[in-house]
């Protein structure tokens, strides 16, 4: 399966020596580097591209400088400070996993890949990304750029959805690792391979004649870079139909409410939803008048989302048959909303 590969040495040092000129020496969570700035990057980094975390992190670091004050925080403001990056289930385990920290580790991370990732929201690359950069330990990184740089680099073209192609070729990267027991060589070479998945090996279009690799490259040889890795395998997602109440004051209050703490877009805010068209015009006064606005779709990880909104304004706040409460304009911006709801509510109402 796997082509007879370069010597271990030889790939650590190349990617270690293009790090040094080339690879990215200033993100915020490079400087400094202490476990605390480095696990919040990579949990921010596990679904959200580096432009978008540049603009996040630093704001989230003001608001909860250290564990202790994320620690203590109450959910609500974790979410809100999270607003905008999606995925929220992250910023969740984010808060959970610092309670836990401070529980059951005197709130100090620990030291191993082993035991990180064990807290919650850290799974197996983000454990060995923090184990690596923070503490050297010899564990190799799988995120997307790391898989791509390999796939590519061993012409490995299995389907990496099949768990046991997805070992075979982490244990690859494994096997590639420094052999120094320079702990800062782990962490150089582990931001070099992600700086070479993110600047010179990219998806699209791979840029090999910059590439450090370029030379026992089995993807380049073949000269189709692009048909590595094997495309990942379409999931069937189910389609679900939401009815939205859009309902809006005079002076702007919103009628929201918090979502359960389970099931689709836990702990968020939101327009109340429901099943059907009948169900909204049940939930409000018989003279409104209301519009429906077109349908906007929604992907999660495996469910399609179709929404209808449906906008009412009222003269004053008058209370709804409805779970919810009245939130003043002041306030909803900086609550945490789904990214489709913010979107959606960002926009102009309907005259
Ligand atoms: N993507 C995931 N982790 C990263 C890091 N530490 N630096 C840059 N990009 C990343």
């Amino acid at each position: 399966m796997v082509p007879p590969a370069i010597a271990t040495p030889d790939f650590a040092a190349i990617v270690l020596r293009w790090q040094a000129h080339h690879g990215r020496h200033d993100l915020p969570w490079q400087h400094p580097r202490d476990p605390y700035r480095v696990w919040l990057s990579e949990v921010m980094l596990q679904q959200t591209r580096v432009q978008t975390v540049l603009a996040y992190f630093p704001r989230f670091l003001e608001r909860f400088p250290d564990i202790t004050t994320l620690a203590c925080a109450p959910e609500e403001d974790v979410l809100a400070a999270w607003a905008g990056m999606g995925y929220y289930g992250r910023a969740r385990n984010l808060h959970r996993c610092a309670q836990q920290v401070m529980a059951c580790h005197g709130g100090a991370f620990p030291r191993s890949a082993a035991q990180l990732r064990t807290l919650p929201g850290i799974g197996a690359s983000t454990a060995h990304a923090i184990a690596a950069l923070c503490f050297g330990e010899r564990v190799a990184i799988f995120d997307a750029n790391v898989r791509r740089v390999l796939a590519r680099f061993l012409g490995f073209g299995a389907d990496l959805s099949v768990r046991m192609h997805e070992h075979t070729l982490w244990a690859e990267a494994t096997r590639l690792l420094p052999q120094s027991n320079d702990p800062t060589d782990l962490a150089r070479y582990t931001q070099g391979m992600m700086d070479l998945g993110a600047t010179v090996c990219t998806a699209r279009s791979p840029r090999c004649a910059d590439c450090p690799l370029r030379a026992e490259c089995v993807a380049y040889r073949l000269g189709t870079p692009q048909r590595f890795p094997h495309p990942p395998r379409r999931i069937a997602r189910e389609l679900l139909t939401m009815w939205l109440l859009w309902v809006q004051a005079d002076d702007d209050a919103l009628w929201l409410l918090r979502r359960p703490s389970r099931g689709i877009w836990a702990g968020l805010y939101c327009l109340p939803t429901c099943p059907t068209h009948a169900a909204v015009l049940a939930a409000l006064p018989p003279h409104a008048t209301s519009h429906t606005i077109p349908p906007i779709q929604h992907e999660l990880t495996h469910r399609t989302l179709l929404l209808h909104p449906v906008y009412c304004r009222f003269p004053c706040r008058i209370p709804l048959p409805l779970e919810g409460q009245w939130m003043s304009a002041t306030d909803w911006p900086t609550l945490g909303f789904p990214a489709p709801i913010r979107r959606l509510l960002l926009e102009q109402p309907p005259a």
